[in-house]
């Protein structure tokens, strides 16, 4: 099964809750919530506040995409806030595992990501400790911009990793997946799409943009 995680950071945020809802009823499977802190990535983003606000708002999971320098620090109070996910960053941590390891000890899903620079099998001592693996399609930041062409090869060689140690976890991608790029990721292995522009920013509104991938992934 292919999910789809619409990423809020090209929604209204002034009708957050209400596009949220329509990406909901169009039958989206999680929420992603990316985190910037403008020293990870050069860009600011959302705090934990908007967790909080999302969680009444919605059933869906709500993923947290932690593209800050210090994601222990902020550990607690996205799970106080009601994320079910949270994903941090390779580059950041010397050794994941004790924050994976915490994240699984508060009952959430870990998720670890890897820039376009980092080569995939950095990923391959975490594995046991993954429910999910994101392999980042753009360099982290904006939304909006293109799909990195090495991005399939890379997909590849992730899935191949995955079906050989851990076939239960989810291989995400994020970053310039819209109708034309999605079937290439799906092609290479990816099960779960982030998309924001393709979202959010369709013409026709978040529920448009919904049912546009939708085809793709059915
Ligand atoms: C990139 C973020 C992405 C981003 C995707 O830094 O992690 O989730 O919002 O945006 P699009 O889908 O527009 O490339
Ligand atoms: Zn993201």
């Amino acid at each position: 099964m292919i999910h789809l995680a619409p990423s809020i950071l090209s929604a209204d945020f002034a009708r957050l809750g209400e596009q949220v809802a329509q990406t909901e009823a169009a039958g989206v499977h999680r929420i992603h919530v990316d985190v910037m802190d403008g020293h990870f990535v050069p860009n600011l983003s959302m705090g934990p506040v908007v967790v909080q606000c999302l969680r009444p708002r919605t059933k869906l999971p709500l993923e947290v995409h932690l593209m800050v320098s210090e994601p222990a620090k902020f550990l607690t109070p996205f799970v106080k806030a009601g994320a079910d996910t949270l994903i941090v960053h390779h580059e950041v941590l010397p050794d994941a595992r004790p924050l994976l390891r915490a994240i699984r000890a508060e009952g959430k899903k870990a998720g670890l990501a890897i820039n376009p620079d980092t080569p995939v099998s950095v990923l391959e001592p975490y594995v046991p400790d993954l429910d999910l693996a994101l392999c980042m399609t753009v360099y982290p930041g904006f939304s909006g911009q293109k799909f990195l062409p090495q991005s399939p090869e890379r997909i590849r060689a992730l899935r191949q990793l995955l079906d050989r140690l851990a076939p239960h976890c989810e291989l995400e991608v994020d970053g310039g997946i819209d109708k034309t790029t999605a079937p290439l990721a799906l092609a290479a292995g990816a099960n779960v799409l982030v998309a924001a522009s393709a979202i959010f920013a369709h013409p026709e509104g978040p529920a448009a943009g919904v049912k546009e991938l939708q085809k793709i992934v059915q």
